[in-house]
């Protein structure tokens, strides 16, 4: 560990910087191991600041020279940043200093990916770049220049001068330091155009490396809907003369919003047809939107400090929700985002990683770009316009936007407009902000003489820092159906805020039944007595899409149960309603595609957990595979049938339509193989023309322990290209037999693509290993010990990314004895490495605090 203990830093301690930015000028000198950096610097003191400390953050730079309005100063200099002396009246602060961005591997600050420099500010990597106050609530304009012999060199904001071997950009935009953006390398463009609502022209390019131009089309076009949607449905305009994207290789997360200059890991924006999946296509399209809409959400509006976070990342991820929703599916986008949560942020709100949306204290801040903030951080706002309405949320906004337009600001700037447009007081809305955990809400009903009442009670289990929890603002959307499967009440937003609560529905001819939870109105866990003949009657019936897939989803859940703890045989309710369900042609086969889907394994552990068990991996995996059999079994007939409907004899296209009747098909297969040993699989796989139908065929064979010859083909076909190489390493470890997933991915690191400094591919092995539940969690620890060896050899290369992946770790607790043991053992060994990082070490201090 380090000997200086861990600094945590807290949301109530929040002060104001000493002084203002009006200006920065900087000009780099790239070279490999030396760039030089000279800034120039206009401050002026902060009226609204008590503390006239001139410190600015800086670390990893080497100081040539810095002066005060010309003058040579000599601050005191630590390796967090320095102090000097600054007056009480306007100055313009220099400084040079020399950087080495050939040796950065973290990817953070200003770094070299294959010969290109590139830079990643967000949330402190300003300071790895020159002396600043590296703070989101320092805003100014920025002028750069750039000196360097690539064709390419690129920052933020208009190119507004230029000549041979120097490019100069201006962003007229006041920023923060974490927008700054610059890139420079042997580039080639995808050129696009928009034309915004007002007229202007602007010209859009997609960067990337000589061999991916075939892979930017899609992304380029994702880009022209999301600027349209963005002036269609929330009335916000582009500002600038140019949009930028950059693909980089080596890169820690999705991509970035940079002010005019997005930069992508090229995982998130490239695609062709042959080489990427329909997921992929729609991950793309989604992040694309989700970067661009960040322009108003996040850039023009941005965070006053850092515990802010959810502020831009909430609202930006809610809009590239409804985004998808408008451009594909509402129902499957909704299915999707609740699968999504259930799998990543239940486990992390219900652990020793809890926290709030809006934390209140933290050691490093990359901890916290989490699924809590980001994803439960949109399902608080989701809860808020389905609160206020969706007029009084259109009106909200505009008063937003209008309102804190430049400005650095907090989740109360943001509740407010939402108080003054609505009138509410939504002061307890504000625990959604606060309190940590997920509420689990209880259900008891009544009939008594045509009056139906529904008894509802929260309750949110303590978590790290927080034994008492409050009642929370839960909107519950409630529809209720007679016996035939009409609805006799469509569906209603119940607001429930007292700990216990009932509400009456009168005037009803017979006893209904309850479809509770519509669309998934809150990210809650619905706990309800619920018999599996009124699951099958809701998956028969319910109008409601969501709660339709629900019912079965919860039917399959309570199989497994039965299946793990009692021996049971696969349940008749379940594969009778599945198999009338997948009969069913008006239903979109998307749709279809995701009734076939199981609760994950790790959710089965939850649950398991939860009704107070222990988990036994292996024990869910056989569940699983037993009732996989049943179900392909049950479904015999109608398989060849809804193979045949998914066949698409046009042209490939990623769109919502073709690449729904692909899930039905690959789940279909998936299904097949089972029955026929893989037969179909490999005749699917030889015929595959795109990677959709390729990858799902060669699933199926690695499922069904055949295929060996078709992987080394696939790898002789892709070698090529990095990102299907990532495919094959992570199909490998995800889809191998718990008993050899461990051995697999040992084998596999030492392959000689395994470049486990590029973070993609070395999530594609370990996270892939990580998320194969019975394999990871293999009995001998095997797959523990393997992921801490590779997570310790990490850290001092990336500390960000092997932060993230020790939640790999973070429901240790729930397992037996000796797994308990050996993950306790493994985590004690990383947070005693000599050196571990500020990031894995706060990482695993809180894992195994738990
Ligand atoms: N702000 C980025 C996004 O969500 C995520 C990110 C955070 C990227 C930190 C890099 C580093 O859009
Ligand atoms: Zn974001």
């Amino acid at each position: 560990m380090r000997d200086a203990a861990p600094t945590t830093i807290y949301l109530k301690d929040y002060t104001p910087f000493g002084y203002l930015v009006d200006s920065v000028h900087l000009t780099f000198d790239l070279a490999d191991h030396a760039t030089r950096v000279t800034s120039r610097i206009a401050f002026r003191p902060n009226p609204n600041a008590s503390d006239p400390t001139f410190f600015l953050h800086g670390e990893d730079l080497t100081l040539i020279s810095a002066t005060i309005d010309g003058v040579d100063i000599a601050p005191d200099v630590t390796d967090k940043g320095l102090t000097a002396d600054a007056p009480n009246v306007p100055f313009v602060w220099e400084a040079e200093v020399e950087i080495d961005p050939g040796n950065n591997t973290a990817l953070e600050g200003l770094y070299m990916s294959n010969g290109m420099y590139c830079t990643q500010c967000e949330a402190e990597g300003f300071r790895k770049i020159t002396y600043y106050p590296d703070r989101p609530d320092v805003m100014s304009t920025f002028t750069v220049r750039i000196n360097g012999d690539l064709p390419v060199l690129l920052s933020n904001g208009n190119p507004s001068d230029k000549g041979d071997g120097w490019a100069e950009w201006t962003d007229p935009w006041p920023k923060p330091a974490y927008l700054f953006a610059l890139v420079a390398g042997d580039l080639i463009a995808h050129p696009g155009q928009f034309t915004t609502m007002s007229g202007r022209d602007v010209e859009l390019n997609l960067w990337v490396r000589p061999g991916d131009e075939g892979k930017c089309a899609f992304g380029m076009e994702a880009l022209k809907k999301s600027m349209k949607w963005d002036e269609d449905v929330y009335g916000r305009e582009y500002d600038l003369d140019v949009f930028n994207i950059v693909a980089v290789d080596d890169f820690n997360m999705g991509a970035m919003e940079n002010k005019g200059l997005n930069i992508f890991n090229s995982s998130a924006v490239l695609a062709s047809p042959e080489t990427s999946t329909d997921m992929n296509f729609e991950r793309i399209e989604a992040i694309i939107a989700h970067e661009y809409f960040h322009n108003w959400t996040g850039n023009r509006i941005t965070c006053r400090d850092w515990f802010q976070l959810c502020l831009k990342e909430g609202l930006t991820v809610f809009r590239d929700a409804q985004f998808t929703s408008d451009m594909r599916s509402a129902s499957v986008k909704r299915i999707h985002d609740a699968i999504d949560l259930r799998a990543r942020q239940f486990p992390e709100d219900n652990g020793p990683l809890s926290h709030p949306v809006r934390p209140e204290s933290f050691q490093e801040i990359n901890n916290f770009y989490t699924s809590t903030v980001y994803e439960k951080g949109a399902e608080v706002i989701g809860m808020l316009k389905r609160l206020v309405g969706d007029d009084a949320y259109a009106k909200a906004l505009d008063l937003y936007f209008d309102r804190h337009d430049g400005q650095a600001c907090t989740i109360e700037d943001w509740l407010k407009v939402f108080e003054d447009t609505t009138g509410r007081d939504l002061s307890q809305f504000n625990r959604w902000y606060s309190q940590s955990g997920t509420p689990r809400v209880f259900v008891s009903d009544d009939w008594v003489d045509g009056t139906y009442t529904l008894t509802l009670n929260q309750k949110t289990e303590p978590t790290p820092g927080q034994s008492e929890k409050l009642p929370q603002v839960i909107p519950i959307a409630v529809g209720l159906l007679n016996d035939n499967g009409d609805e006799v009440r469509a569906t209603e937003v119940l607001e429930f805020t007292e700990a216990e609560q009932s509400f009456t529905f009168s005037g009803l001819a017979a006893k209904p039944t309850p479809s509770i939870l519509r669309e998934f109105s809150a990210p809650v866990i619905l706990e309800q007595d619920q018999t599996d003949a009124v699951h099958a009657f809701l998956l028969a019936h319910d109008t409601d899409p969501f709660n339709r897939w629900q019912a079965g989803r919860s039917l399959a859940q309570e199989a497994l149960i039965g299946m793990i703890l009692r021996d049971a045989a696969p349940n008749a309710d379940y594969l009778d309603g599945l198999l009338a369900v997948l009969r069913d042609q008006t239903l979109d086969p998307a749709y279809r595609a995701l009734m076939l889907g199981l609760p994950t394994q790790s959710e089965l552990a939850t649950a398991l957990h939860q009704k107070g068990k222990t988990p036994d991996p292996m024990a869910i995996w056989t569940a699983v595979e037993t009732l996989r059999q049943a179900t392909a079994q049950h479904m015999q007939d109608l398989l060849p049938r809804l193979h045949a409907e998914a066949e698409v004899d046009v042209p490939y296209s990623p769109d919502a339509e073709q690449s729904g009747k692909r899930a039905l098909g690959s789940a279909a297969l998936g299904l097949t193989s089972r029955l026929d040993g893989g037969v179909k699989a490999a005749a699917d796989y030889a015929k595959a023309d795109n990677m959709t139908l390729q990858l799902s065929a060669l699933a199926c064979l690695l499922r069904a322990g055949k295929g060996e010859a078709e992987l080394a083909a696939f790898y002789d076909q892709w070698q090529h290209d990095r990102l299907v190489v990532d495919k094959w390493f992570g199909l490998q470890a995800s889809m191998a037999h718990p008993d050899s997933a461990a051995d697999i991915a040992r084998d596999l690191t030492k392959h000689a693509e395994f470049n486990w400094k590029n973070p993609n591919r070395f999530r594609a092995l370990m996270g892939s290993l990580a998320m194969n539940h019975a394999g990871f969690h293999r009995q001998d620890g095997a797959g523990y010990a393997l992921l801490a060896e590779w997570l310790i050899r990490l850290d001092p290369v990336n500390p960000q990314t092997t932060a993230r992946m020790c939640s790999a770790f973070q429901t240790w607790k729930r397992y037996d004895r000796s797994r308990q043991a050996q993950m306790r053992e493994n985590l004690t060994r990383i947070a005693e490495t000599p050196d571990l990082s500020r990031d894995t070490t706060e990482m695993v201090s809180r894992i195994l605090d738990a």
